[in-house]
């Protein structure tokens, strides 16, 4: 099929446009670059430097695709806290253009990066598609924003999307070649691989008393490659007529923080120093993912664990310690 895939430039966008073009489809890429990189774009694909608010480019995009998978966003829940217009903006306004375009040059299908900051403070773990959605920060507030505006397209008759809600992914591409790069960097493999690097002399944890078994956060970790392998399955599923559907993306059980850094210490036969933290604010004890849904709608499973996971962020870690600026 013919896809166009937003923040294609970006980590998720990246890893999964190479997939979709091992797996023979066409892959056009749009992203601004604001917070992505060039050389993560596989150069198979075609980059269109450009925002997804850009019409003009949208109308010259559009009338060749089947389907768009938008993982263009703005990630950072500390950064949405205090600038609240800018994730409304680029998480919700800019994909609403993007929408109306779409629907405009008769593009109805869609698979859409949500998150598991959709749920808030979870009732009933693993946490299924039908929990209460209750966002405690702008991020998800933001993101479930649009997730609203899909399915009112939805019910209009207008659009069929796959809304994938992503629990925390990890990893690389396995050779190394694509990676994680934000900036600042907020996630906790790479915030730990940077100790096992010597960048940091310590790995601070944020809670030791939650009540888990260890007293730090549980959360559930899946893999780029898998999770990208989950957007091949949804594009598939939508060409073959699937209707609209949310799909948690995780690996359906917990790891602590401190088995995750015992995992990063292992990969790395580098023994880690801790430092004890007080809790975030409204961060959960413990984040897991139901993940019946996209085994039953899309025949997916994950089938990478965590050693893999820290395994390949290694690989990709330690041969480009300065990203892709190197
Ligand atoms: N990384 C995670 O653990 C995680 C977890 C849950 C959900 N998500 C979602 O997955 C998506 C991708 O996350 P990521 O980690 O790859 O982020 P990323 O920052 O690495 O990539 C996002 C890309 O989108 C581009 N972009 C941002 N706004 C744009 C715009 N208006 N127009 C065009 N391009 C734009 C950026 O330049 C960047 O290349 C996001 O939508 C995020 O909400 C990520």
């Amino acid at each position: 099929m013919r896809l166009l895939v937003t923040g294609g430039a970006g980590y998720i966008g990246s890893i999964t446009t190479r997939l979709l073009l091992d797996a023979g489809h066409e892959v056009v890429v749009i992203d601004s670059l604001e917070r992505g990189h060039v050389p993560a774009v596989d150069r198979r694909a075609v980059l269109v430097k450009a925002a997804i608010g850009d019409t003009e480019i949208l109308d010259s995009v559009l009338p060749d695709i089947d389907v768009v998978i938008h993982c263009a966003g703005y990630i950072e829940v500390a950064e949405s806290q205090e600038l609240p217009d800018l994730y409304y903006r680029k998480n919700l306004a800019e994909p609403s253009m993007m929408l109306d375009r779409m629907l405009r040059h008769g593009v109805r299908r869609l698979v859409f990066s949500s998150t598991a900051a959709v749920y808030g403070q979870p009732e009933v773990v693993p946490i299924p598609e039908e929990a209460p959605t209750r966002p405690i920060n702008t991020y998800g507030a933001s993101k479930l924003a649009f997730e609203r505006m899909i399915a009112v397209t939805e019910d209009a008759g207008e659009l069929e999307a796959v809304r994938l809600r992503y629990f925390n992914v990890a990893g690389a591409w396995p050779d190394g070649s694509l990676g994680e790069a934000h900036d600042p960097e907020t996630h906790i493999v790479p915030r730990i691989l940077r100790v096992a690097a010597g960048d940091h002399p310590t790995f601070t944890v944020f809670g030791t008393d939650y009540p888990t078994p260890d007293g730090t956060c549980v959360r559930d970790y899946v893999h780029v490659v898998d999770l990208a392998e989950a957007h091949r399955a949804a594009v598939e599923y939508l060409g073959d007529g699937g209707t609209g559907t949310i799909c948690n993306l995780g690996s359906g059980r917990g790891y602590s923080n401190l088995e995750v850094v015992g995992e990063c210490s292992s990969a790395t036969g580098v023994e880690i120093e801790v430092a004890s933290g007080p809790r975030r604010a409204g961060d959960p004890a413990t984040l897991v993912a139901g993940i019946d849904r996209a085994r039953e709608v899309l025949d997916w499973a994950p089938k990478r664990g965590l050693g893999e996971m820290v395994g390949d962020a290694w690989r990709w870690h330690s041969s480009h310690p300065a990203g892709y600026a190197r």
